[in-house]
């Protein structure tokens, strides 16, 4: 099999990651870097290569070696350089999000899809062995029904010029949200509330609640202010519950076989039913042994699979458009003082 020739976009925080994965995926060609800063991408290169740094995403897209551009540039830039390159017959990888609108999104999506082309979202969490088991967990029926998640993403991050944090970090947390949830469930609202504690101009503490069809809360807290890192989400479920610490290697998940039973009111005295409505389950904690895999390997080989089988990659252009109408709704409320927001999943399904 011949490789796939690829140029990626943005020399930036993350292109670099983009660059050393897909020089190791035999399955991608890296042709070109490109960067407004030409010099930045030469710097990223080094001096022992053969791929072309460049400023010219022209040059790039006229180059019939390449078959395929990943996108690494800032959210605002997503849809100009997804059109273009899809308009020249390219497959395109983008990194999260998606675009800065849900309608632009659908444009890009219906184009790909009219031009048999690939358009897929790093969604980079989606790879990591610790979601792939969650996701199975979840969709195996292994933890009873999902009746809630609790998500806490923060700590210094690098406060962004040009997007707030819950645009920022948010868009993991529901990828992720996406990925794992059984088929059939969905979100229906969201609320947000927002924080600017130092007049940043773009709230840098986020809290997100997603309510879900079934009547389940989702919640995400994100922040670029903490001292501390903590990563860390758990997924309750009527048998069991999943804690997914990702700053915990050793035990990056704990299923744990505890939780609260609620006996049904009618088999029981009416003195008796207050105290005994609710039961505590204390069982045992396992911790499922999990492979060690960068994601990022995963996410080029998923999109080189993609093009080559033709067929959607995992996390499409349908998925990034779901995580967008949650960040929209998220907007949304936010400027209406945090009340809740009615959310219609249509256009991603
Ligand atoms: N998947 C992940 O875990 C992850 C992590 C970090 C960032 N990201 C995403 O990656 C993207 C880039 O983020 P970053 O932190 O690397 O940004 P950055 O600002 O560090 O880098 C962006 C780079 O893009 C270049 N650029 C801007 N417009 C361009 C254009 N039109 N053509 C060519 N180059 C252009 C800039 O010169 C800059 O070097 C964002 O969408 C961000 O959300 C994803």
């Amino acid at each position: 099999m011949s490789s796939i020739g690829l140029a990626v976009i943005g020399a930036g925080y993350w292109g670099p990651n983009l660059v050393r994965t897909a020089i190791a995926t035999p399955a991608l060609q890296l042709q070109w870097l490109c960067d407004l800063d030409e010099e930045r991408a030469r710097t990223v290169l080094g001096r022992y290569t053969i791929v072309k740094a460049t400023a010219s995403y022209e040059r790039v897209l006229a180059d019939p070696a390449v078959a395929a551009v990943a996108i690494a540039t800032p959210a605002a830039t997503h849809y100009d350089l997804i059109r273009a390159a899809l308009e020249a017959g390219k497959h395109v990888l983008v990194e999260k999000p998606l675009t800065s609108s849900v309608s632009d999104a659908v444009k890009l999506a219906d184009l790909a899809e009219r031009s048999g082309l690939v358009l897929m979202c790093d969604h980079t969490y989606c790879y990591t062995p610790a979601v792939q088991r969650i996701r199975e967990l979840i969709r195996g029926g292994e933890i009873g029904e999902l009746q809630f998640v609790d998500s806490v993403r923060i700590n210094l991050g690098l406060v962004q010029p040009d997007v707030d944090v819950l645009w920022d970090l948010a868009p993991h947390d529901l990828s992720i949200l996406d990925f794992v949830l059984p088929e059939g469930v969905t979100p229906v609202g969201v609320a947000a509330h927002t924080g600017d504690p130092i007049g940043n101009g773009h709230a840098c503490v986020g809290y997100l609640s997603v309510w879900l069809s079934t009547g389940a809360l989702a919640h995400v807290h994100v922040n670029w202010l903490s001292p501390t890192k903590i990563r860390t989400t758990i997924f309750g479920g009527s048998r069991r519950t999943i804690v997914w610490d990702d700053m915990n290697p050793a035990a990056r998940l704990m299923l744990h076989d505890r939780g609260v039973d609620r006996i049904p009111g009618s088999t029981l005295a009416p003195d008796d039913r207050r105290q005994a409505l609710i039961s505590y389950r204390i069982g045992d904690v396992q911790v499922p042994a999990l492979p060690e895999r960068e994601a990022l390997m995963s996410v080029l080989a998923e999109f080189a699979g993609a093009i080559v089988e033709r067929r959607p990659p995992l996390t499409g252009a349908r998925a990034g458009i779901r995580v967008l109408e949650l960040l929209e709704a998220a907007s949304r409320s936010v400027d209406d003082g945090g009340t809740r927001i009615p959310v219609n999943m249509e256009a991603g399904s």
